[in-house]
């Protein structure tokens, strides 16, 4: 027997509703994030609906705005960097994080930080597209498949490498939002604890070498 932690304390980052966040919870509750322990929820909105998933299932949950600290993206990053420190997390996933983090922010957890984005990376991603503007970039640029993308996160929007990718049809009558819902069930859902999983298992690989 080794003294190993066997998990990795992952934190997610959430601005908005958080289904992305309930597959974590709901893949946890399953067994299928065997190497990932869910230790903490920020939100950077006050009463995102996601905070509310985190405490119903007993996860630490903070709201940590840029408006609350200073109003300046370093008063904002200060401040998550001293939560994350805190809880002593190793792993941040962005689970529909709406707010850019710095390059600086970035550098400090290299390789460790997750995204989520919902169209086939390369197309349909960089600055501007996020939410329902990828798909309503995707349907008015008339493509037939779509998806959704898991990459790790460097100083390049959406340029990180690609972990999981996978491809969702575009049906002849879809609105954004159908297209939006079905991307989020065929494929956001399942990819998102995956690649968490894969990445903290690797983690844990790399601290037993
Ligand atoms: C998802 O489509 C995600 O890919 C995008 O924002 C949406 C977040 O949804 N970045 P939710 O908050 O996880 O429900």
């Amino acid at each position: 027997m080794d003294n190993f932690p066997q998990k990795i304390s992952a934190a997610v980052l959430v601005s908005g509703g958080g289904t992305n966040l309930q597959a974590l919870i709901d893949g946890q509750a399953a067994g299928k994030l065997p190497s990932v322990q869910l230790a903490l929820v920020i939100s950077n909105r006050t009463g995102a609906y996601a905070l509310e998933r985190a405490r119903q299932a007993d996860i630490p949950a903070l709201t940590i705005t840029r408006r609350a600290n200073g109003g300046t993206q370093e008063g904002f990053e200060a401040a998550l960097l001293n939560a994350l420190k805190n809880h002593h997390i190793q792993l941040i996933v962005l689970a529909g994080f709406l707010s850019i983090l710095s390059e600086d922010f970035i550098r400090r957890y290299k390789n460790r930080i997750l995204n989520i984005h919902p169209s086939l990376i390369p197309a349909f991603c960089g600055k501007g597209f996020y939410g329902l503007k990828v798909h309503e970039a995707a349907l008015e640029r008339g493509v037939k498949v779509t998806g959704a993308t898991v990459h790790l996160v460097n100083e390049i929007p959406d340029g990180g490498r690609i972990l999981l990718q996978k491809a969702v049809e575009v049906l002849p009558n879809d609105t954004p939002e159908t297209l939006q819902r079905r991307v989020m069930e065929q494929a956001e859902w399942t990819l998102l604890p995956q690649a968490t999983q894969l990445v903290a298992q690797q983690l844990l690989e790399e601290q037993h070498d």
